[in-house]
């Protein structure tokens, strides 16, 4: 990567860090010219944090795919289950487990399945992201479409 790529990433990532569950909630009248608030005001948790982690994971896992490289991810993605999150009584509900492991499947998958049918299945994966957070935290979507 040159440097100037290096940067723009840099600045993306930034950018792409005051996305949250609650962004759509944000009143938009009082916003002109004001200084951001923080999106979390007690910081943000452990399961925000492992997301953006997992975002960056995934980006790694489409350039792999990309170079016909084995997938290899360096982060265990498991710790959805566990992470504590900003809305607890949501991630700790039946359907958050339910989408996490579908999620999980679809992470495992990806490792087994053939090259030939590494593009669908890193799909499948991104859309696993997609459909927990059209149920549950719609935020970040237009950010995780950038995986597509
Ligand atoms: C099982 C449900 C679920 C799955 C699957 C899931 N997420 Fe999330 N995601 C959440 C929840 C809930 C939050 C809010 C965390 C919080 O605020 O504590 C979140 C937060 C985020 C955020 C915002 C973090 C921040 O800066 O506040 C991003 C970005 C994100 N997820 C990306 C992803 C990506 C990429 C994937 C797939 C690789 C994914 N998510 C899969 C439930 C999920």
């Amino acid at each position: 990567m040159n440097t100037t790529l290096k940067i723009i990433t840099c600045f993306l990532l930034l950018y792409s860090f005051g996305i949250s569950c609650s962004e759509e909630n944000k009143p938009n009248s009082n916003n002109n010219n004001q200084v951001r608030q923080p999106i979390n005001p007690n910081g943000d948790t452990e399961l925000a944090l492992l997301m953006r982690a997992m975002f960056e994971d995934i980006q790694e896992v489409k350039k792999q795919i990309a170079a016909g490289d084995s997938i290899s991810l360096s982060l265990d993605h498991e710790r959805i289950l566990t992470a504590h999150a900003t809305e607890p009584e949501k991630a700790g509900s039946k359907e958050y487990k339910a989408f996490a492991n579908t999620y999980l499947q679809a992470l495992k998958s990806i490792k087994t399945v053939s090259p030939s049918q590494k593009i669908e299945a890193y799909k499948s994966l991104v859309n696993n992201c997609m459909t927990c957070h059209q149920a549950l935290c719609p935020g970040p979507i237009v950010k995780i479409k950038k995986l597509l």
